[in-house]
């Protein structure tokens, strides 16, 4: 119950935050590719994971991730995906510990759901659900790489 709520008014506050932000990222094309331009709202940014990281939620996520993710990603999340040299990405090995230590959950659940530069957004082709499981398997995959603690992901329980 207290869980549905918070999921809600984070929702909520999302959705108000996506029409506040949006705007200013497009006037300079080339600019925009560049972090600095890229805003996510405080809103976003502090959303908790609602979704607890379980095997099952991995599973799925894993398999989600095999045809949506790996091609630029890479398997490993090394960012070594088949059309990263195609389609010109740079990309960011997730298991460096660096690399998404300042990311939070809100963060990368934003980028599933709306895209970043040449990532396309997911939006609701995928389950809210799942795209926070696909947080998960970020993380479980940065965690491999070094000792990667996520203060973001802790359970609010
Ligand atoms: C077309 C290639 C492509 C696909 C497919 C793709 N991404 Fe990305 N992704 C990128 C690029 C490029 C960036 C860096 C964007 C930037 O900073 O401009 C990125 C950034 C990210 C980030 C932020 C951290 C980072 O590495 O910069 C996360 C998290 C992420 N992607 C997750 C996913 C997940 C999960 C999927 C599958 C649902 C996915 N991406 C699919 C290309 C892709």
């Amino acid at each position: 119950m207290r869980r549905s709520f918070l999921l809600l008014s984070a929702v909520l506050l999302a959705s108000l935050g996506v029409t506040n932000a949006g705007q200013g990222a497009q006037e300079n094309p080339d600019k925009s590719k560049a972090t600095g331009d890229y805003k996510i709202a405080p809103e976003d940014v502090a959303r908790v994971n609602p979704v607890k990281s379980s095997p099952e939620g991995l599973a799925e996520a894993r398999k989600v991730f095999g045809y949506d993710c790996a091609m630029c990603h890479g398997p490993k999340g090394d960012g070594k995906g088949d059309v990263v040299e195609s389609m010109k990405l740079t990309m960011s090995d997730w298991r460096e510990p660096t690399t998404l230590a300042n990311v939070t959950d809100g963060e990368i659940f934003y980028i599933i759901t709306k895209g970043k530069g040449k990532m396309m957004a997911e939006g609701d082709r995928l389950p809210e659900k799942l795209r926070w499981n696909l947080v998960n398997l970020v993380r479980a995959i940065a965690a491999k790489g070094g000792e990667q603690k996520s203060a973001a992901a802790t359970p609010t329980r």
